[in-house]
């Protein structure tokens, strides 16, 4: 008997001991993420607010299997970026037929604002309309009142039908419709990337609007939001003011790096110049980040080097050109800091696909620098 209980307090004292360690352990990069629940947080390609003392991520609800949406997009807390609690489903995908949310459709990148006048909680994110793959390449709009959902879906549009950028002359306007992308079977020769600089597919889509992708929005420090957004095939990336209730947009935009294939947009502010950190477009497959600077949020903007270095120890050594196997979703600001947050998708259960959090620091060119650590930063490094 005495035996028995001995036992039984070891087995207490195991079973305690684990779940301490499962909730309370710092999370390490390359790594499943537990939640509270004791399930690896579902929340892919989205970002993190800060509000009222509580940290919300919200991100892809993904399957195990698959590669649509059948759930919506999730949301979890905390109070300090290391214990999640799984708020559940913050936007759900709907049940009926033909909704642009039908259950099935691809819901990807969704970033979540708050809008300071009108109190609101603002998602946007790229809907893929069901059983139509990727060519519907919208972006979509939802609201609530509360954090943690329940969001009402709003609408889904492509971009400034009809409108041009607003830093295009009529020279340049003129070049732009001079083109003709149906005339074009042969894409990456030298005399198609000069069509494309000139705004091919920009004319190509002026009257049905412009395609929207992989996606972020930024508030800049005077309440002022912006959606950047891959656009033209996923080729050039658009930056477009959005209204003051962050539900349109205004009518101004640009073109940043025409011809330049980026996705995954993740953008930040540091000392007053504008820091663009994207990735190239190879699929579910990590590529090499691209890094990108301007003054004005409208540009010019101007490439340079990757900021990644080295080598992702001890998690397959992914290297540097590879950003470590991930690619960006978001560039989270805490206090003075900047964490680089990123998925290492996996596309064979996509439910699984890691995520990485890596601080950015400034080397002595003032150039920011994401090296490779083990140990995700917590908010008490922040
Ligand atoms: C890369 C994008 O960044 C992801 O969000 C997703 O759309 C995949 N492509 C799909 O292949």
């Amino acid at each position: 008997m005495k035996h028995h209980k001995t036992l039984l307090r070891l087995l207490v004292l195991f079973i305690t001991s684990c779940f301490a360690t499962a909730i309370c352990a710092q999370f390490k990069n390359g790594q499943l993420w537990l939640a509270t629940d004791g399930e690896h947080i579902n929340a892919h390609g989205g970002n993190i607010i800060f509000h009222e003392g509580t940290y919300y991520w919200y991100g892809e609800h993904r399957p195990y299997r698959g590669f649509t949406t059948e759930k919506g997009i999730a949301v979890y807390s905390s109070a300090d970026l290391q214990q999640w609690k799984n708020e559940g489903i913050a936007l759900s995908v709907s049940e009926e037929n033909g909704h642009d949310i039908e259950r099935g459709c691809i819901m990807e990148r969704p970033k979540v604002i708050y809008n300071k006048v009108t109190r609101k909680f603002v998602m946007l994110f790229h809907l893929e309309l069901k059983g139509r793959g990727y060519e519907a390449a919208r972006v979509a709009f939802a609201e609530s009142d509360s954090p943690t959902g329940p969001f009402r879906y709003l609408r889904s549009t492509r971009l400034h039908a009809g409108k041009w950028p607003f830093n295009m002359n009529q020279q340049q306007i003129a070049a732009a419709k001079n083109t003709d992308a149906s005339k074009w079977d042969k894409w990456w020769t030298p005399e198609w990337r000069k069509e494309v600089e000139k705004g091919m597919y920009l004319w190509r889509d002026m009257n049905s609007g412009q395609m929207s992708r992989d996606m972020t929005v930024y508030i800049d420090d005077d309440g002022r939001a912006y959606h950047l957004t891959s656009s033209q095939e996923n080729l050039t990336l658009l930056i477009s003011e959005l209204t003051n209730d962050y539900l349109d947009y205004t009518g101004r935009y640009v073109m940043v790096a025409p011809g330049g294939q980026n996705e995954a947009p993740c953008i930040f502010k540091h000392d007053g110049r504008y820091w663009l950190i994207c990735s190239g477009c190879t699929g579910w497959a990590p590529n090499e980040a691209r890094l990108f600077t301007a003054d004005n949020i409208w540009g010019p903007w101007h490439q340079l080097p990757s900021p990644f270095m080295g080598v992702a120890t001890g998690y397959h050594d992914m290297p540097a050109d590879k950003t470590f196997g991930a690619q960006g979703t978001y560039i989270m600001k805490t206090g003075k800091e900047f964490v680089f947050m990123a998925d290492i998708w996996n596309p064979r259960h996509l439910s699984q696909s890691l995520h990485l959090w890596l601080p950015i620091s400034f080397n002595e060119k003032e150039l920011p620098v994401i090296k490779w650590t083990d140990n995700v930063p917590n908010e008490a490094e922040l």
